[in-house]
């Protein structure tokens, strides 16, 4: 049986991309998809001289790892002033320094709501720029 992780790009505990989400991940079958918010990550801000210094933190390669036991990704993300929330860029450049290609070729959704005019669609467009990270 096929399995999903959804990543929420939100440490917001009540985030509305969580709940879109919980919904998307409902309408696949299995029962061993999960969800991964950012609301317990406790990652430092991405620094060069923090990485030549200690390296990839342990909090972002255990968020690597667990990619690697999955068959396909969701990632939902809110849209923060046209972009990505910082906390999700800041993951996503961790992650981009564990390996060429983090998502490690499997299949990703990409799913972004918003409460502003254009619904994310910013963001959404932000998050196709990582396709060659993918
Ligand atoms: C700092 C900040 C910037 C925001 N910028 C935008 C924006 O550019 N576009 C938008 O549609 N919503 C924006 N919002 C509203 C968010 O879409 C809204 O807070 C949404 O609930 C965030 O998703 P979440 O609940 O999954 O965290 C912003 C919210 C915050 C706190």
């Amino acid at each position: 049986m096929s399995k999903t992780l959804a990543i929420v790009g939100s440490n917001n505990k009540e985030s509305i991309n969580k709940k879109l989400a919980v919904l998307a991940l409902s309408k696949l079958d299995g029962d061993s998809n999960e969800i991964m918010d950012l609301v317990d990550l406790n990652a430092p801000i991405y620094s060069p001289d923090l990485e030549m210094a200690s390296g990839v933190p342990a909090e972002i390669k255990a968020v690597f790892d667990k990619l690697s036991e999955y068959d396909s990704i969701i990632l939902a993300t809110p849209e923060h002033n046209g972009y990505l929330p910082a906390v999700f860029k800041n993951l996503l450049d961790w992650l981009s320094r564990t390996d060429g290609k983090f998502m490690q070729g499997k299949p990703v959704l990409l799913l972004s709501t918003s409460l502003g005019a254009q619904a994310g669609a910013r963001s959404l467009g932000s998050l196709e720029l990582f396709d060659e990270v993918f």
